[in-house]
């Protein structure tokens, strides 16, 4: 059988249960990594569904439920997927929350609970991997952000900042991490048609709107952004770190 580049490899992945975290486990379980799929217990369904599509194509998973945002639930998963595979080469943060708002109607605890998951979500289950990817002498976190958090637009000030937190925090954790081997990179989705990319852009003309002003005149798929973050995960990514990648259909130019 040929290598393929995610033989005897673990990823933990977050937020797996639909959209572009499942598209992701999909396709690293393809590359050959054993995929360890979190999300919320309210999510068993879909992530059952998950980890049966997997095996059926012959790719190896399990499945952990945790809040992210809730630190005695992330050390709970991550002290429960090292019990899974004593050795996780790649972790990625993907999952996420949105909503819409302008800031005068956004609630304090709206914007919490949007920062709680998407900036804190991804420091609390980073932080509390960083040792042992350490103590590996390698490790490759992927982080997906958002054009959001480069750009925005009027409504997300919440979430874009909240990305924006998210493509910062990695590069100076980059900075830090740089020495163990470990590197840290953002995938920064434009719009994607997911369950959160359509309630963002709920009506046909929001969506062509969004499409006029994409250069590859479409919405993404969650399998467009899945090729940024395998390769981040990759050897051939060895020498790129605190980069935030745009995978948008040219939305943004920088
Ligand atoms: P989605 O809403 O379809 O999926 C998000 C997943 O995260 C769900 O499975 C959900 O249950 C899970 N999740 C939410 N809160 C969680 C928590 N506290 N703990 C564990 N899991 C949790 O969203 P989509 O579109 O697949 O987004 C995935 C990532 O991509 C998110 O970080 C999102 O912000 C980002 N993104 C999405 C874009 C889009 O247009 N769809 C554009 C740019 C970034």
């Amino acid at each position: 059988m040929i290598p393929r580049r995610g033989d005897n490899q673990t990823v933990l992945i977050t937020g797996c249960s639909r959209g572009i975290g499942r598209a992701i486990a999909e396709r690293f379980a393809a590359e050959g990594y054993y995929v360890i799929a979190n999300d919320l217990d309210r999510q068993a369904d879909d992530l059952a569904g998950l980890k049966a599509a997997i095996e059926a194509a012959g790719g190896r998973c399990d499945t952990l439920f945790a809040d992210v945002s809730d630190p005695a639930s992330v050390e709970a998963l991550v002290s429960n997927a090292l019990k899974l595979s004593p050795r996780i080469d790649v972790l990625v943060n993907n999952a996420g929350v949105l909503s819409v708002f302008n800031v005068e109607d956004i609630a304090p605890d709206e914007w919490d609970r949007i920062f709680d998951v998407n900036a804190k979500g991804t420091f609390l289950v980073t932080k509390a991997l960083l040792a042992h990817f350490r103590a590996n002498g390698k490790g490759r976190i992927v982080n997906i952000a958002s054009v959001g958090g480069k750009r925005g637009a009027p409504g997300q000030a919440h979430y874009c900042a909240s990305k924006a937190a998210v493509i910062r925090f990695s590069q100076i954790l980059a900075q830090e991490v740089a020495h163990d081997g470990i590197t840290v990179n953002s995938v920064c989705p434009g719009i994607i048609d997911t369950d959160m990319g359509r309630n963002n852009y709920p009506d046909e003309a929001s969506l062509q709107a969004v499409k006029d002003k994409t250069a590859l005149g479409r919405l993404g798929y969650p399998e467009d952004v899945v090729g940024a973050a395998a390769f981040f995960a990759s050897d051939d990514a060895a020498f790129i770190t605190g980069q935030a990648l745009n995978v948008c259909g040219g939305i943004l130019f920088d």
